[in-house]
């Protein structure tokens, strides 16, 4: 594909989990066949990028993000051959393709972790993080943010292993030359092969806490600490970033976004501002507006203007409300019950109209919503079972447990992509790898398809304004009422070319006293023919304007 410099800054990028999406072969595991017969639907919807969360050869205990071979399609979802008709299946359409690249760590099953395992002195030793025990015992009191510590001992070797996720994730060593020329050397051959970017996984834990002293933030239930804050931003991760992207990325005009820990807004500023040349974008792994329990509406404005101040002169955003690592948006902040479609369309009226790369994930353009299973073992994610098992061990019965771990759970995002009303919800014709949400009959892709009212025909409305509006994806952005809770009113202008979004951010009706100029309506969710200074707007009500020359 042919790319100019600042590419990324016209995506609009669909993320598909394919564990998901589409089965073709009836082992209930989504796989790239399935994707191919889907691209269709996709390219339908307007967007121009694909990211794939991973498709390498793993043993899944982390569904992919535990890779055991980077160079190497997992049979479950193909071959290399199928993922070159995906590639071609996707440029054919205009659409580009953004690989997964998960480089904090491997798979424990992985050849070189097997390798460092065996020997302390081999060619692969150095290629995670080794260490002795301190007075029997791990070498500090970090936690893995899948549980329990982030040491594990290693018969084999006699010594721990470090792993900030889980002990199936063994952290590669950065501090290894050896490693960072094989990774390197990996990240080429993708782009050999074709690719157009990259997301980059976990990615601000390169270098870790200096002297790996113990964390200061206090214990979880099981006793150990987190140190993701203490090990994250640090300089030597900085400089690796820009290593890749200066020597790999860049030469070949390939689009990075990296998630990252932003736990402060110059965070922002280093790792996606084009003069450090780090990410072109970056998409923070905690903030305010990723903040499952803290969250509100007031903070999320807040965070969209803080941001873009701090990026504006020279960097860019990913805007997303939504991926396989959060519940679906709908039911977190809109309201999948009264208002799902007004919400659904609410939430993306927002994110299209921003300035920055739009990531639509798999079904949020269906507004399908959270799951809710009966039993903890019904669920399937690592993380899911390690928030219950922390909650039984602080106290809480199996039933409290149960509805703590189901609200956070990255379940909620990863059921099957709901096609039909047919068995399974036309995901696969065997019995899928996680339960279908029950309520597939009444949201589901062919119900929505050819409905002019549905959440489907507001995406594909909402992309193609975008992707035809230079205003949109380049212009400036200013917000009135910016102290409001709940009322976002914003424009983006560019020359004397200018559109307003004005919306209802909540489950009431309240009333807006906003600059209007004159100007027509563009799209509505509760088909509003025109708009005023003041005037009353409904639940979750959008109005999306261009301002009349
Ligand atoms: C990222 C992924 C998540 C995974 C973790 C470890 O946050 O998005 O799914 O569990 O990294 O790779």
């Amino acid at each position: 594909m042919k790319r100019s410099k600042d590419w990324f800054k016209d995506l609009v990028i669909y993320q598909i989990y394919p564990r998901s999406f589409m089965d073709s072969n009836g082992d209930g595991i989504g796989d790239l066949k399935g994707i191919i017969s889907r691209l269709d639907y996709i390219a339908s919807l307007g967007v121009n990028a694909i990211w794939l969360s991973p498709i390498y050869e793993s043993p899944c205990y982390d569904n992919g993000y535990d890779i055991s071979d980077y160079q190497s399609i997992d049979p479950m979802y193909g071959t290399f051959d199928d993922f070159i008709a995906f590639r071609d299946g996707c440029h054919e359409r205009g659409i580009a393709v953004i690989m997964d690249l998960v480089i904090n760590h491997t798979s424990h099953m992985h050849r070189w972790f097997k390798a460092s395992s065996a020997s302390r002195t081999g060619e692969y030793s150095d290629y995670y993080i080794w260490k002795d025990p301190v007075d029997g015992h791990e070498p500090n009191n970090w936690a893995s943010c899948f549980g329990g510590s982030a040491w594990e001992w290693c018969p084999e070797r006699g010594q721990y292993y470090l792993h900030l996720f889980a002990k199936e994730q063994p952290d590669l060593n950065w501090e290894c030359e050896a490693l960072r020329n094989e990774v390197f050397g990996m990240i080429k051959w993708w782009i050999d092969n074709g690719v157009d970017g990259f997301r980059v996984d976990a990615i601000s834990y390169m270098e870790k806490y200096p002297g790996f002293a113990d964390s200061p933030e206090p214990p979880m239930p099981d006793g150990y600490s987190l140190a993701m804050n203490e090990c994250s931003n640090r300089e030597g991760t900085h400089r690796i970033i820009s290593c890749i992207k200066q020597s790999l990325l860049e030469p070949a005009s390939i689009m990075s976004v990296g998630e990252v820990n932003c736990m402060k807004l110059s965070d922002y500023h280093d790792y996606a501002s084009q003069s450090r040349h780090e990410f072109d974008m970056c998409i923070p792994f905690i903030s305010p507006i990723v903040e499952i329990s803290s969250w509100s509406p007031l903070s999320m404005k807040k965070n969209i203007i803080d941001t873009y101040a701090e990026l504006k002169a020279d960097g860019w955003w990913a805007r997303f409300l939504s991926n396989h690592d959060k519940p679906r948006q709908v039911s977190l902040y809109g309201n999948d019950r009264e208002y799902r479609k007004e919400s659904a369309k609410m939430l993306a009226s927002i994110m299209h109209m921003l300035p920055g790369t739009p990531f639509v994930f798999q079904g949020e353009e269906l507004a399908m919503a959270d799951i809710r299973y009966d039993s903890i073992d019904d669920y399937d994610d690592i993380d899911t079972k390690n928030v219950y098992r922390e909650m039984i061990l602080s106290g809480k019965s199996e039933a409290e447990a149960l509805d703590i771990a189901a609200a956070v759970s990255r379940d909620n995002a990863r059921t099957p992509m709901q096609w039909s009303a047919e068995r399974n919800a036309g995901f696969s014709e065997g019995t899928p790898w996680l339960g279908v949400n029950p309520d597939y009959k009444d949201v589901n892709a062919e119900k929505e398809i050819d409905d002019p009212d549905s959440v489907l025909s507001f995406y594909r409305d909402l992309i193609h304004l975008r992707r035809g509006s230079e205003c949109i994806r380049r212009g400036d952005l200013s917000f009135q009422l910016e102290d409001d809770p709940y009322l976002f009113v914003f424009s983006r202008n560019l020359g004397n070319e200018s559109y307003m979004v004005i919306a209802n951010f909540s489950d009431s009706r309240r009333h807006c006293h906003a600059d209007v100029p004159s100007c027509d309506v563009i799209m509505s969710n509760y088909g509003r023919a025109s708009v005023s200074s003041d005037m009353d707007l409904e639940p979750y009500e959008a109005v999306i304007v261009k301002v009349k020359q």
